[in-house]
């Protein structure tokens, strides 16, 4: 649990109760900024219809802390589960499914809740079963409507229509003559986690990485960088580019970053949440797709960094040999740190979040965008499922690649140094850049 690992059950229910309840707000937020017809109509084949989120999200908290936990007759018709279940129907499929409509979604969760804020208060929260250990199920809980959250915001994002989210403008600050690398010496480090109790199946176990010598930027790589890429002629040169990114460049037709457009002035402009604004040259780029992110640094003769580089330089510390929760330390997340929890509708100024810096110095790695890195989604040596194959273990191989960090749009519920994220290479409707990495040289890694 986030700050006290050693904990006092009285105070993780409290915790969980603020988590259950902050998620719910934004869901809320989120599904009632549309009138219903937004809600149950298609934005993009690549997301379910709101309200199919909707229902997910209250019939997999019914699932686990209704029925599992608390061995409670199903709620609904026989059939919700199925209609429900992520694995059963496509996201391109999910308009025709006899859903719930909106209203009845918004009882359906209602009703829920109600049930297992009542189960929160009566369940002991340090008893042997694993699921319940320091609240598991509960925070499990609040991290999946959260990470729906998310996808509510991408959908938002590929809505067609007039604005109707809005946040105050996220910090951009003067950027301090920050070097634009560090070097992060050779040598081991933990990865993973066997202390935090609310971290998933794929961030076990705590493991020891051996790690060669080898430079990662200090920040995300900016819109302005990006551009300059783009300018050169990056989307037309096969050379910067993996086989199967060139074909895909080539039949999607992909010229800029999603919702770029020229914007007649020989700059860009960015589509976001319906509204047009000006690209910010020192905002961290998204949108792009990691055959994208992948090509821009081979364009800067670098790489992007394997996932185990990503962890160790933002939680090794080489003080005390031990790898923090947070880049900054142990605290949770407030608002010096990172740009977090949808506080804002986009990424802050590369720069922004002095504090939220690594014991190296590399900053913003937990939010702003999530960060591709150049690694398959794998488990752990040692990983069991826990406590169902299909949140990681189902996705595990070749076809998926690690994003870590996590975004603007993430809550803190559903964020620490340890959390993996993972998409196919092709897609950029999520909120992801990059930054970039190098090995380092002989006489660099000799110190
Ligand atoms: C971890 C973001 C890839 O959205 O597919 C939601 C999270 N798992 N419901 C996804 C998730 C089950 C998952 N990602
Ligand atoms: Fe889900």
């Amino acid at each position: 649990m986030p700050g006290d690992r050693l904990s006092d059950p009285e105070r993780t229910r409290s915790r969980l109760r603020a988590d259950l309840d902050r998620a719910r707000s934004r869901t809320s937020t989120l599904t009632s900024a549309v009138c219903d017809a937004e809600l149950t109509r298609q934005h993009s084949p690549l997301m379910s219809p709101l309200v199919w989120d909707l229902a997910h999200i209250g019939n997999q908290e019914e699932l686990w802390l209704l029925r599992r936990l608390a061995d409670r007759p199903a709620l609904l018709a026989p059939g919700i589960d199925e209609l429900y279940d992520a694995f059963r129907h496509p996201r391109a499929d999910r308009p025709t499914l006899p859903l719930l409509d909106p209203t009845e979604s918004r009882r359906y969760i209602a009703q829920v809740r109600d049930r297992v804020s009542d189960l929160l208060e009566a369940t002991p929260l340090d008893g042997p079963e694993r699921l319940l250990d320091q609240g598991f199920a509960f925070a499990m809980i609040a991290q999946h409507e959260q990470q729906h959250v998310e996808t509510m915001l991408a959908t938002h994002q590929l809505r067609v229509g007039p604005a109707v989210l809005s946040a105050p403008d996220a910090p951009h600050r003067p950027v301090p003559a920050l070097p634009t690398e560090v070097l992060i010496p050779a040598g081991e480090f933990e990865m993973g986690t066997d202390l935090d109790p609310w971290a998933l199946d794929n961030e076990r176990p705590a493991h020891r990485v051996q790690v060669p010598a080898f430079c990662i930027d200090t920040t995300p790589v900016s819109n302005a960088a990006y551009a300059r890429f783009i300018a050169a002629g990056g989307y037309t040169d096969p050379r910067w580019w993996h086989p199967d990114g060139w074909a895909h460049v080539q039949s999607a037709g992909l010229v800029a970053p999603q919702f770029w457009s020229p914007d007649g002035a020989g700059g860009w402009a960015v589509l976001r949440f319906g509204e047009l604004l000006p690209v910010h040259p020192d905002e961290p780029v998204q949108h792009v797709c990691w055959y994208e992110a992948d090509a821009y640094a081979h364009w800067c003769g670098r790489r992007l960094p394997t996932e185990v580089e990503w962890e160790k330089a933002a939680r090794h510390d080489p003080i005390t040999g031990r790898s923090r929760r947070y880049p900054w330390g142990e605290d949770d997340p407030g608002p010096q740190h990172a740009n977090l929890g949808g506080r804002h509708l986009g990424p802050a100024g590369v720069g922004a979040y002095e504090q939220g810096a690594s014991a190296f110095g590399v900053q913003q790695m937990i939010g702003d965008v999530w960060e591709w890195t150049s690694s398959d989604f794998r488990g752990y040596p040692g990983f069991t499922p826990f406590p169902y194959r299909e949140y990681s273990e189902v996705f595990f191989g070749r076809e998926f690649k690690v994003l870590r960090g996590g975004s603007w749009a993430v809550d803190p519920v559903a964020c620490r140094g340890t959390f993996r994220n993972w998409d196919y290479p092709i897609r950029r409707h999520i909120f992801a850049g990059l930054r970039t990495a190098r090995d380092a040289g002989r006489e660099e890694a000799a110190g």
